[in-house]
């Protein structure tokens, strides 16, 4: 990553991922907020978390883009969302500063650039600890969204691995409440003990409730 890749454009950082294309986030207008807007993924993510009416608190280990992040935070919940890439956290960064001004649940934000397996512990207790890892296997899906390829090629610049899996698995043995798993639709379960799923057209979510005493 080199400094001179990132550069603003109206206000908003960009970086250059190549000669061709650029990524930059603005939750005020565009694309990704119209995303917000999808009424299946928001109501599939409202039926996996269940009816609560009390303020949870949510960890998002894998914050990519904070698209899932600003639906929980729309619902009235805490997050604590990690990302590991640097390029992507100061992009995220920047489009938070300005949307700050006019949506008030950032507040309820703390966003963290780190790899999620160094902290997670710390953050057992949540009421919901969430993981959307990037569809290796799943070139197609890829192919589907742009947003997602621009992704997948920052964490290569980086040198990244997607690691949510195995963070999944560790953390599965663990004390928690409630995990929330988002899986391409015809993926199995990242573990046979899934509680229930929340299907909808494309993609899923696995919901894993603990069977220990908190
Ligand atoms: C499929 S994307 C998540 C998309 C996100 N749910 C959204 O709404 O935009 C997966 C993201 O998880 C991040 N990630 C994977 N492993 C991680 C780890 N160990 N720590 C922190 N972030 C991680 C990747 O860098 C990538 O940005």
């Amino acid at each position: 990553m080199k400094e001179e890749d990132f550069f603003y454009i109206n206000n908003i950082l960009h970086f250059k991922i190549s000669d061709k294309e650029s990524l930059s986030f603005d939750f005020l207008k565009g694309r990704l907020f119209n995303r917000l807007k999808r009424i299946e993924h928001e109501s599939l993510i409202k039926k996996a978390i269940g009816k609560n009416k009390a303020q949870l608190k949510i960890f998002d280990a894998t914050a990519g883009s904070l698209i899932d992040t600003i639906i929980f935070l729309k619902l009235g919940h805490k997050v604590v969302a990690c990302e590991q890439s640097k390029i992507l956290y100061r992009l995220l960064d920047d489009a938070i500063l300005r949307a700050k001004k006019e949506y008030d649940f950032f507040e309820n934000l703390s966003f963290i650039n780190s790899d999620s397996a160094k902290i997670i512990n710390s953050h057992l207790d949540s009421d919901i600890l969430y993981f959307d890892p990037m569809f290796n296997d799943s070139k197609k899906h890829l192919k589907r969204s742009g947003l997602l390829q621009k992704i997948d090629k920052i964490l290569n610049i980086e040198n990244l691995d997607d690691t949510s899996e195995e963070i999944f698995k560790k953390v599965f043995k663990k004390n928690f409440k409630k995990i929330i798993v988002k899986r391409p639709i015809k993926q199995k379960a990242l573990s046979t003990k899934i509680n229930y799923a929340v299907s909808g057209r494309s993609i899923r979510y696995d919901i894993y409730k603990n069977s220990f005493d908190s």
